[in-house]
Parts: C-alpha cells; structure tokens; sequence
C-alpha cells in the first residue's frame, strides 16, 4: 500500500549554547532570517512538502515557539484598529488553518533520537518527516518537498545529503553508499554518527533532513547511548538498515548552517538580498561596505 507522508517532527528542545547569551532565555529557532524565524522557515517547507500534522519537541525555555504559531488576538485587534490590513494578513498567513501544532515535552536533553522518538504517540505508524531548523535550506523546490518525491517513488526512508569538506565530518551523521540508485539517489550500506576526518568513510553528510518509516521507532526504543553520551537518530537508522533500505538524497539546493554564527550571518546577507522589498536598498549598502572591508 503506497503512504502518503503528512507528519513533520521538529525537534526543537536543544540549548543553543553556540549563541549564547541570546539563547538563554529564547529559543534559537525564534532567531530571525531577516523578518522570519528559523522555525518559520522550517514550518514553511514541512507544509509544502505535504505536512499538514506539525509535531514540536520542545524543553524548557522554549514557550515562544508555541505563541509564535498561536492567533494573537489582543495584537490582531491593534493592528485592526489601526487599519494595518498587510500585518494583519501576514500574521493570519503564519499558519494556514488546516494545519494542526501538537507540542510534546521531551522531558530530558537525551537526544536528537530520543526526541524523534517522544513523536510516537503522535505518529503512530505513519512515515513522517523530521526537520532540524538549525539546516536553512534555500532550494528552489523546497528540500522535503523533493525527498517525499523520492519517497513516493520507492516507499523507503530518505536522508537528505550533501558533500561536506573532510575536515567538518566530525559534526555530521556520515553515510557510505552500497550502490547507487538514480542520480542523487543511493542505497546506504553504512552511517555513522561524527567520525573524525580520518575514520570516516566518506564526505557525504546528513545535513537536517530525515524522510522516515515509522519502524525506526523500534530501533530507536532498543539502542542505548552513543555519540556524546546521547540516544543518536543516526544510530537507529543504522539499526534500521539493517531491515529496511534506507537511502540517501542528495537535494537541490543550498543549505545554510544557522547553527553556527557564521552560518547564520552569511544566510541573513544572502537572504537579505533576495528580500522584495529590502533587497535593492541592501546591496546598494553592501556595495559602498565591501571597498572599505579590511
Ligand atoms: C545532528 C545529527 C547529525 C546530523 C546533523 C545535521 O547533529 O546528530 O547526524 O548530521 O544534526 O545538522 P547536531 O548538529 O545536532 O550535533
């Protein structure tokens, strides 16, 4: 029977300790790309892909997200009030009303599979999606929105990949191919979660973006601890390899690492150029900077 994917898992319950202080007391996915949250962004790509159930994992400090998805009466009656219709369109636009947020408390820092696993009692025995906000994915069809079509095709999980330099394999889940499948597209044989450059078996990367069956649940329920003392989605996958193809994608696209500063600063200025509106009047500023750059 072919399934359709309707489900996005967000876990967003991680500290956010490379941005601190501003993350002390706000969610690192509230951070803004220009005028639009990260998890907006996340959001935005999860509905286009399809979703329309949006599973939050969430800890402590982490209430703005909830809000931030939520109606604001008492601010739509000011903007109203003041006749300042575009807002107003703009925060009704946040989320479409067929859509459903249901937010689940991961009651420990155990894990990025730990938390994917918290979704169960949601997900049931869907295949559903998995985004990490931190991985800005500027493409012209969005990155889940292209992997569900190669779930479509062949009814196996996708892992979103890319190439990354050797010496960055450390901070990646790194997968090796059995065989190739279609351009983009590989069967993998193996992943691990952040070889170091000389252990690690390729330069191919997980990079934020999980297509899964609803059967990882059980490898996620049976592995313990690995990499960093955590409960490590890459570490189930490898589990489920072991029953299911798993396959690996590698999207169209550019992807932005706004989990670090840099990241983050380099997605702003390019996203900022590409603004309707702010674009022209920021690269004329760009312009008159660049000469005067150290
Ligand atoms: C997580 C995953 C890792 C993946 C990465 C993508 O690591 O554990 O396998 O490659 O996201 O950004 P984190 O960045 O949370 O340390």
């Amino acid at each position: 029977m072919t399934q359709r994917v309707k489900v996005a898992v967000f876990p967003v319950a991680g500290r956010g300790t490379r941005f601190l202080p501003v993350t002390k007391a706000s969610p690192k996915e509230m951070l803004p790309i220009v005028d639009k949250p990260l998890i907006q962004y996340a959001v935005d790509e999860a509905l286009s892909a399809g979703a329309d159930t949006l599973i939050f994992i969430t800890g402590s400090s982490k209430r703005a997200i909830e809000d931030h998805f939520d109606s604001n009466p008492e601010l739509e009656a000011v903007l109203q009030a003041q006749g300042k219709q575009d807002l107003l369109d703009t925060l009704r636009g946040i989320l479409p009303s067929w859509a459903s947020c249901v937010y689940i408390r991961q009651p420990a820092p155990l894990g990025l599979g730990h938390a994917v696993l918290c979704a169960q009692p949601v997900v049931g025995d869907a295949p559903f999606m998995v985004h990490l906000a931190d991985d800005l994915i500027d493409a012209k069809v969005p990155c889940l929105k292209q992997m569900v079509d190669v779930f479509d095709q062949h009814q196996v999980s996708v892992l979103g990949v890319q190439n990354v330099p050797k010496q960055d394999t450390d901070r990646y889940g790194i997968v090796s191919l059995e065989r190739s499948v279609a351009p983009r597209i590989g069967k993998m044989s193996h992943i691990v979660e952040k070889p170091k450059p000389d252990k690690a078996a390729s330069t191919l990367a997980v990079v934020g973006r999980y297509l899964l069956t609803s059967a990882i649940f059980e490898d996620l329920s049976k592995i313990g601890k690995g990499a960093g003392g955590e409960i490590q989605l890459t570490d189930g996958i490898a589990r489920l390899m072991q029953r299911q193809p798993v396959y690996s994608y590698e999207f169209e696209g550019k992807r932005y690492d706004c989990g670090s500063k840099l990241g983050y600063l380099q997605a702003t200025v390019e996203y900022g150029l590409k603004h309707p509106n702010l674009g022209p009047e920021f690269a004329h500023y760009l312009r008159t900077l660049v000469p005067k750059l150290p």
